[in-house]
């Protein structure tokens, strides 16, 4: 993915502004890193390398070295003399991890812990160990494409759901300037199942693509429910909405929920879009492909209104968007030209407005 080129390249942002790093790898050796610190343009006095050794031996750098930061690629190959008989185990890595955040905690060095993830996507190695840290960020990608997010997945300093995005290419990683257009470049927009929604990554509005797919299950009364990017259990709770309320009988279908180039939705403010991309995919229709979804679903089918509607607005205008699907209550609000405003109040408003 990148992860090592990542962490090159913060080691080098830090080193000049005048703070030491300690660098090690248990993945590569000198040499391989100097090729990719070539390639990429690096260079500085203040990163010190270190490859292939113990626990006890980094701490004996560290000591010696006396760095700001210590990165460590990746925790998996970081053993201990200590541990030697079970290296590689999970006890091992947990002892591993323990002792560098000590290290950490008392000596107030800032230290980056590089870790791979399986492919459930889930840090290799203990649970716990994304409890012992301080902040977990996932570097992630399609493997098709040069695009990288940087997610926040927990964080003790900051908010959450912060996301960087970033360009692959041989001169490292570069931070994407217009990540709407990257996120729905590759969509097609005359396809039921489909919906676009405005989504807050911090302070950042993205425009998001939301696809589903519903099909007819060949397991009589246990269809399957997939949600990649989103809640599991809300995408159940507006499946049961939608069979209520629009008496759509969805208990005879499979039905798969996925969030475009790898993103995390969690705002219930992308249920309405989510409603769209389930009943036109199940319908068949075509949603207008110029059109943005906005709002919360609530139990009794009604739609609530959401945040940071504005901002969400001002980028969707950008981007080309013009046809905005609102709660009611927030329908009148916005006072933009050359944008028509639907009003939906409830999710018999969004099927009414689908079959238009
Ligand atoms: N010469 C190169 N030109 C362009 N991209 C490269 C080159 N060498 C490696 N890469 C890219 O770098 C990435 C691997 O980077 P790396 O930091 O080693 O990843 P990780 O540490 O996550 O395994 C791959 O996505 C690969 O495409
Ligand atoms: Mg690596």
């Amino acid at each position: 993915m990148g992860k090592s080129t990542l962490l090159l390249e913060v080691s080098t942002v830090l080193a000049q502004k005048s703070r030491k790093v300690l660098y090690y790898s248990g993945e590569e050796s000198a040499l391989q890193i100097k090729l990719r610190a070539d390639r990429l343009g690096l260079r500085s006095d203040n990163v010190f390398l270190f490859t292939r050794g113990t626990l006890e031996d980094l701490k004996s750098h560290v000591r010696e070295i006396l760095p700001d930061f210590l990165i460590i690629d990746s925790i998996q190959t970081l053993t201990s003399r200590k541990t030697a008989h079970m290296s590689g185990s999970v006890a091992s890595l947990r002892y591993v991890t323990a002792e560098v955040i000590e290290l950490a905690k008392r000596s107030g060095i800032t230290v980056f812990l590089i870790g791979h993830i399986t492919k459930e996507g889930q840090l290799a190695g203990p649970k716990t160990l994304e409890h012992m840290v301080d902040a977990v960020l996932y570097f992630q990608g399609e493997t098709q494409t040069d695009i990288r997010l940087l997610r926040a997945e927990k964080n003790r300093f900051g908010p959450l759901n912060e996301v960087g995005i970033f360009q692959m290419s041989e001169k490292g990683l570069t931070s994407v300037n217009d990540p709407s257009l990257v996120l729905i470049q590759n969509r097609r927009s005359q396809a039921p199942g489909t919906a676009i929604f405005p989504a807050m990554n911090g302070m950042r509005p993205l425009l998001t693509e939301i696809q589903a797919l519903v099909s007819e299950s060949p397991f009589a009364g246990n269809p399957r429910r997939i949600a990649i990017g989103f809640d599991n259990y809300r995408l159940s709770m507006l499946i049961s909405i939608i069979e209520k309320k629009l008496k759509l009988p969805f208990y005879k279908s499979d039905v798969f929920l996925n969030i475009t180039g790898g993103m995390v939705i969690r705002e219930p403010a992308a249920d309405l879009a989510v409603c769209q991309a389930l009943v036109s995919s199940y319908r068949n229709i075509i949603p207008r492909p110029d059109s943005v979804l906005l709002g919360e679903v609530g139990l009794t089918g009604e739609i609530r209104p959401i945040s940071f509607l504005e901002t969400r607005l001002k980028e969707a205008i950008r981007q080309g968007f013009s046809t905005m699907c609102l709660p009611a209550a927030q329908g009148t609000l916005p006072n933009y030209h050359d944008i028509s405003v639907i009003s939906i109040g409830s999710i018999h408003d969004l099927l009414d407005y689908l079959k238009k």
